[in-house]
This record gives structure tokens, sequence and C-alpha cells, in this order.
């Protein structure tokens, strides 16, 4: 069956991209709630109404595992409905744990209890959403000991990625950087914990330094559901990749050709 990939807009492209570079034939349903974006500025209730309604709408394209590519919906809603909703022959994963599993230099789905680790100083950037529910540190702190997290709350970032002003966003990476290091300025490692930014991950690398490590989820979620379908075959499925959006599905392919600058087709949900 086709994996389902979802996000609140364009973002959850980038780890569309990379899981079909890792498994090219694995058949893919790409969502992005275009309409309703961005999420990260909503209350928790609303993001999780809405991740619901797209979860429900990639079953009724043959999805029964369905990665939330997004981490302001992986941060407020995974728990609650794998917890409380969800059916026993349908699977969601977050964007959130492989992340954390790949900061803190672990085997996927090692729940070991906490160790040290190298890192001891990792800042965050992510939507407000994601920032308020401090799900990145919970997770942190089940795997790792003595990690200090400082987390910026990116305002307006994925508002400007979403209408293409790349100028505004530069600008803003700036100035969440320059915030970021006022507070906590020898971070050793950094995570991008939004799915648009790897977009901009240059701009954060530059304004950060080299000599800070930036990790983003891409390649790492890729790497964990490869291993994930090792483990579970039955949601494997050769195929193609198709795109739907819940906005207008002209707009949302010239901006989503511009955003990855290849060329992507979306059709409407
Ligand atoms: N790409 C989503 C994320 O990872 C963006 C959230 C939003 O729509 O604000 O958090």
């Amino acid at each position: 069956m086709p994996i389902g990939v979802f996000d609140s807009g364009l973002g959850g492209l980038t780890v569309q991209q990379a899981i079909s570079a890792r498994l090219p034939d694995q058949a893919v349903v790409y969502l992005g709630d275009n309409k309703h974006a961005p999420y990260g500025v909503r209350d928790h209730e609303q993001i999780y109404q809405l991740t619901q309604t797209a979860v429900e709408r990639l079953w009724q394209e043959g999805c029964d595992l369905v990665i939330i590519a997004c981490n302001t919906a992986s941060a407020v809603a995974v728990k609650r409905m794998q917890e409380t909703w969800l059916p026993k022959d349908k699977r969601v994963l977050g964007v959130f744990v492989p992340l954390i599993e790949a900061v803190t230099e672990r085997q996927w789905g090692d729940n070991s209890p906490p160790r040290e680790v190298d890192v001891k100083q990792v800042a965050l950037f992510a939507t407000p959403a994601t920032v308020a529910t401090r799900a990145f540190q919970r997770e942190l702190a089940f795997r790792a000991i003595g990690v200090d997290i400082e987390a910026q709350p990116c305002g307006g970032l994925v508002d400007a990625m979403e209408d293409n002003d790349l100028e505004l966003a530069e600008a803003l990476v700036q100035s969440h950087v320059a915030a970021l290091l006022r507070r906590m300025p020898n971070p050793q490692a950094a995570v991008l914990g939004c799915t648009h930014y790897p977009i901009l991950k240059n701009s954060f690398q530059a304004a950060l330094g080299d000599h800070v490590e930036v990790y983003s989820q891409g390649s790492i979620v890729a790497e964990s559901l490869s291993d994930y379908l090792v483990r579970h075959p039955e949601f494997a499925e050769s195929g193609g990749v198709r795109f739907m959006t819940t906005g207008d599905a002209k707009k949302v392919s010239t901006a989503a050709t511009r955003f990855l600058g290849k060329q992507i087709v979306f059709n409407s949900a």
C-alpha cells in the first residue's frame, strides 16, 4: 500500500523527497493541508482536529501508514492519536523521535534508559506551537542525560516560506538565530525542528557558524522509515508518488515547484 506523507503545507516535501530518494520504488501519497497552513500559530485542539481529518483523507487513498511530516502536528497530535484514536490496523509515525535518536546517537527504536551523550548544548528552532509543547525536551530527556536545550520559536518563518518570500525568510533566520545565540552563545548542535526549514539550512548554518552541527529531518526520517519497513514489510508497496492539496492545486503546484526547485504537480484532495 502507498505510504501517506502529511504536512500542513509545503514543508513535508523535504521529507517526501528524502523518502523517495532513499526508497525510490515505494508508492507515496503526499497531502498538504495548504488551505489551513500554517499550523504553528493555531491552538492545540485545532491542530489535532486538522491532523485527524488529514490522516482520514490519506486512509481513503489506501495509506495505512502515515508519516506526519510536520513537527507541529507530530508534537501536538501523534501521541494522542496513537493512544486514543488509531484503529489497530493503522499507524501514524511522527518526525520527532528519529531526529532525537540521531542527535543522541541511538539505533532506531532503541528504548533503553537515558544515558550521557557527547552533545551538551542544543539549539532548537521550531514553530511557536511546537516550542510550546516542549515535546522535543521531553523526548530528549527520555534518551539523554545532561543536555541543555534552548528553543527559539521562529514566528513568521513558515508564512514567509509558504508565500515564497525567501528574502523575508532569510532575514527572519538571521534574527531568530541572533536571538537564540544571546541566550545560548555556544551551541554544539542545532536542530531544525520544522520540516520547512531544511530549505534554509545554509542560512541557518551561516548564521550559526560552521562549528555547529545542524540536524534536519529529511534523510534521518527516510533512514528510520527504511528500517521500519524492513520490520513491517506489510506497509511497503511499489508505485509512484502523487501530490494532493486541500488548497488551490494550481497555486500550490507553482509554490511547490519554486520551493523545491523542481517541477511538482498537485491535484485537489
Ligand atoms: N512544516 C511544519 C512543521 O514542521 C510547519 C508547521 C506550520 O504549518 O506552521 O512544523
